[in-house]
C-alpha cells in the first residue's frame, strides 16, 4: 500500500488556490487502488499565525467541511486533525537532531514571513521541521502540493536522508507532486494566492463576497474600445485555471473591442460560482452539523494514530530511545 498525504493550514477561508494546488489533485486521487489517502488539517502548524483561540476552532471544522464538501469521501480517506496525533511531536524532535540551522535559515516561507513582519518565532522558525514529521510519520510516498511548498518537500527529503545516514534505513523519501498548471494560482493583486495576503478568492464565499474578490482583480488601464490581450495576464490565468474548456473562447471575447474588463469579470465570477456550485450544498449543511465533522475527524484521527505508531517505534528504536 502506498501513501498519499497532504494537509491544509486552518488559517482562514479556503481559496482557490488551496482547491486547485492541492485539494483537487489530492480528491482526484483518493480511488486509485492501492493507495491510501491522508490528508489533515494543520492546527499546530496554523498557530504560528492564528492568535484567537476561537479562529482556529472555527477554521478548522471549515477546512474540514471544505474537503468534505469538495469530494473526500472519509470512509475511503482517512481526514484527521494534526493535533489528534500528538505523536507528530515527538518524531519532530527525532528529526530536529538530525537538522542542521543553515537549512532552516535558508528556507523561503520563513524569510518571506520576516518581510512581512512576521515575528520570529522558534515555532516559525521550526516549521519545516514539524512539517517532514508529519510527512515522515506517515511513511509517505506521494504529497500535492502547490509550488510553494517545494522547498519544504526538498527540506522534508534531506531531513529524512540525514536521519537514515545516522540512524539506518528508516524513512522512505516522499516525492512531491506539483500540478504543471495550478501549481501557483495567483491571487487577485498578482501575488500568490494566500490565505496570510487577504488576496484570495474564496471556494465558499457568499456570492457577495466571491464578487468583490473578482471584480477587485488587477487589469491594466486598456480603454473599452480597445481590444484587450487577456492571455497571460492575471484574468487570464485565473479563467484558465477555473474552466479551461472556457478559456479560448474567453480570449476571443476579450479581444473583441467594447468588451471591457468589468464583462470579463463577471463572466469568471459566473465560472467560479458555477465550478463550486455542486459542493454547496454539503457544505451548507456540515456548517450546520459540526458534530458530523468532528466525529469524521476523530475516526481518521484513530485509523491515522495506526498508521503512524509503527513508523515511531520503529524511529525511537533506531535512535535507541526503544529497545
Ligand atoms: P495559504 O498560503 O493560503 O495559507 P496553506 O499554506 O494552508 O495556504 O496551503 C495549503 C495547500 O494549498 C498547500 O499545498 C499549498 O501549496 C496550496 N496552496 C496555497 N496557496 C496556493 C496557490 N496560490 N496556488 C497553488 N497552491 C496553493
Ligand atoms: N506547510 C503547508 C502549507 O502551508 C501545510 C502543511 C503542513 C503540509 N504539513 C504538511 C502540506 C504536510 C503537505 C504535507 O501549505
Amino acid at each position: 500500500m502506498k501513501i498519499i498525504l497532504t494537509g491544509i493550514q486552518a488559517s482562514g477561508a479556503l481559496h482557490l488556490g488551496n482547491y486547485f494546488g492541492a485539494m483537487q489533485p489530492a480528491i482526484e486521487k483518493q480511488n486509485v487502488p492501492d493507495w491510501q489517502p491522508v490528508y489533515f488539517i494543520a492546527d499546530y502548524h496554523a498557530l504560528t499565525s492564528v492568535t484567537k483561540p476561537g479562529d482556529l476552532r472555527r477554521y478548522t471544522v471549515d477546512a474540514a467541511a471544505s474537503w468534505l464538501a469538495c469530494g473526500l469521501d472519509p470512509a475511503r480517506t482517512i481526514l484527521f486533525r494534526q493535533s489528534d496525533v500528538p505523536q507528530v511531536h515527538e518524531l519532530a524532535w527525532l528529526l530536529s537532531v538530525v537538522t542542521p540551522m543553515g537549512l532552516l535559515q535558508r528556507a523561503h516561507s520563513y524569510k518571506d514571513k520576516i518581510a512581512q513582519g512576521a515575528d520570529t518565532t522558534h515555532g516559525l522558525f521550526a516549521y519545516p521541521v514539524l512539517m517532514a514529521a508529519d510527512i515522515l510519520l506517515y511513511n509517505s510516498d506521494l504529497v500535492p502540493v502547490g509550488k510553494d511548498q517545494k522547498q519544504h518537500l526538498e527540506m522534508t527529503r534531506d531531513i529524512a536522508q540525514k536521519f537514515n545516514d545516522r540512524f539506518g534505513p528508516v524513512f522512505k523519501l516522499p516525492e512531491p507532486f506539483i500540478g504543471e498548471a495550478t501549481g501557483i494560482v495567483p491571487g487577485i493583486d498578482g501575488r500568490k494566492m494566500s490565505k496570510s495576503y487577504d488576496n484570495g478568492i474564496p471556494i465558499f464565499g457568499d456570492e457577495k463576497e466571491i464578487k468583490k474578490a473578482v471584480m477587485s482583480i488587477k487589469t491594466d488601464s486598456t480603454p473599452i474600445d480597445q481590444p484587450k490581450q487577456i492571455d497571460g495576464t492575471l484574468l487570464g490565468q485565473l479563467m484558465q485555471i477555473v474552466n479551461p474548456a472556457a478559456y479560448p473562447d474567453f480570449v476571443a471575447q476579450a479581444a473583441k473591442p467594447g468588451t471591457g474588463y468589468g464583462d470579463l469579470k463577471k463572466q469568471l465570477l459566473t465560472e467560479i460560482i458555477a465550478r463550486f456550485q455542486p459542493f454547496q450544498e454539503k457544505y451548507r449543511h456540515l456548517q450546520a452539523h459540526p458534530d458530523e465533522v468532528e466525529a469524521i475527524l476523530r475516526d481518521g484521527a484513530a485509523r491515522a494514530r495506526t498508521l503512524a505508531a509503527p513508523v515511531l517505534e520503529k524511529a525511537r528504536r533506531a535512535t535507541g530511545l526503544s529497545l
